[in-house]
């Protein structure tokens, strides 16, 4: 192995000039940001797509969207929904889309709801995304550019850990246990169990229910890292919705998914043959008999297992204000302390799309960690 850390300089030059237009800004120093940022060619985000037009049901696994297998190159990640529609060609086939595309493709392949695709897509722009650019990978940690590139990695994409990405997922391991992505069959194939055991050989929300009970129970037991606050405790529990609201057949529509089924989707990133999106759109329905199964209070673990403690400044579901204030302020805020220039304007820019993706029944107020342009 040759010393890298022997050619700071050079090394620097290098990683900057052959900095990929999707390989994520947040959490970079200000030095790199103002080396990096004139390479990049700026993209001005255009306004968030609106709802569909028409939200029936329709085919979509059709012919102007045939599943492919994966090129070399081609990225995808932790998110079965958006690694099927960049596999379907909904997405970029590479997996590096802008966020308009995203809620575009969401909504077009699965019916997913426009405002939770606004809040999903522009939240992964801002946290592992590139404002600069407008492009987000939907995983990979950036690959390197080349034998010779040194650590630390340029970290970005989806992959990325406690900013979007976290624990206690359905199918995917912990981070702390080294792959946080990948499908894992031993995880698909305890899920299996619990389908069989409380759903009758299908995935639905009781399944749900107890499924991520155990799947946290685990957690709190073998992952001394463990941690479910803020935007994770959300979605820790709306991720196992979506798989019933969003990847049963539209003519069905019964909140049963058969595991033939979620295999093809989890594992292979591939709608079954004559898939037809959701009936009109959908995002978390059902979310309560989720929690309610076995309510778990936010928290983590204490850098040791079994030492899981309540975390009372964390959102929960009574406080869906600070969940969204708190992603701004604590998470977009922290990998990008003090931002300028076109940075700065770029973030407040996606800021602004963000908010129109938060629930307007809920009342809460656009923070502006940045001051109002
Ligand atoms: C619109 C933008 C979307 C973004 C930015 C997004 C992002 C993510 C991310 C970062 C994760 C990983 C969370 C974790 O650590 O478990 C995830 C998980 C998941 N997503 Fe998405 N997602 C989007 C849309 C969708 C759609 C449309 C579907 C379904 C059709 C979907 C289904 C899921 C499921 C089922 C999981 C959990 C996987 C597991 O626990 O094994 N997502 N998503
Ligand atoms: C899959 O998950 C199991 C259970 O947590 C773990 O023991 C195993 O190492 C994981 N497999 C891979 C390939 O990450
Ligand atoms: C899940 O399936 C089981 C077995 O068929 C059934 O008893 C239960 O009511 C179902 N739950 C939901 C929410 O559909
Ligand atoms: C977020 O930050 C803004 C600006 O710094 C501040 O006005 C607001 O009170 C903060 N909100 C929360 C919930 O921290």
């Amino acid at each position: 192995m040759r010393n890298f850390y022997l050619l700071p300089t050079l090394v620097f030059a290098a990683r900057v000039a052959a900095f990929p237009a999707y390989a994520s800004l947040a959490g970079l120093s200000e030095q790199e940001l103002d080396s990096i940022i004139p390479t990049l060619k700026t993209r001005e985000p255009p306004p968030p797509p609106g709802p569909l037009e028409d939200s029936s049901i329709k085919l979509v696994n059709d012919e102007a969207h045939p599943w492919e297998a994966l090129r070399p190159g081609d990225i995808r990640g932790p998110c079965p929904g958006l690694n099927t529609l960049a596999s379907h060609g909904y997405l970029p086939r590479n997996g590096v889309a802008t966020p308009a595309q995203i809620v575009t493709a969401a909504m077009e392949g699965f019916n997913f709801a426009n405002g939770a695709a606004i809040f999903a897509a522009y939240g992964a722009l801002l946290v592992d995304g590139n404002p600069i650019t407008d492009l987000v990978s939907i995983g990979g940690k950036t690959p390197l550019t080349g034998p010779d590139t040194p650590p630390p990695a340029i970290v970005g994409g989806l992959n990325t850990h406690g900013t979007f990405e976290g624990d206690a997922s359905l199918t995917r391991g912990d981070a702390f246990f080294g792959n946080n992505h990948d499908f894992n069959e031993t995880l698909f194939e305890q899920l299996a169990d619990f389908s069989n055991q409380f759903g009758g050989g299908k995935y639905n929300l009781t399944v749900a229910g107890e499924f991520k009970f155990k799947r946290i129970q685990d957690s709190i037991a073998t992952n001394p890292e463990f941690s479910l606050v803020n935007h994770r405790y959300i979605t820790v529990y709306g991720e196992t919705t979506l798989p019933v609201n969003l990847l049963v057949d539209g003519r069905r529509s019964d909140g049963q998914l058969g595991l033939d089924d979620m295999r093809e989707f989890f594992q292979f990133s591939r709608m079954p043959d004559g898939f037809f999106r959701a009936n009109g759109p959908k995002s978390n329905e059902g979310i309560d008999i989720v929690i309610q199964a076995h309510p778990v209070r936010p928290g983590r673990n204490l850098g040791k297992v079994n030492s899981y403690t309540f975390d009372p400044t964390s959102a929960d579901f009574s406080t869906l204000c600070s969940r969204y204030e708190n992603f701004v302020n604590q998470t977009v805020k922290g990998l990008y302390p003090n931002p300028t220039g076109q940075l700065r304007k770029a973030l407040n820019r996606n800021l602004d799309y963000l908010f129109q993706g938060v629930d307007s029944a809920l009342g809460c107020t656009q923070v502006f960690p940045y001051g109002r342009d």
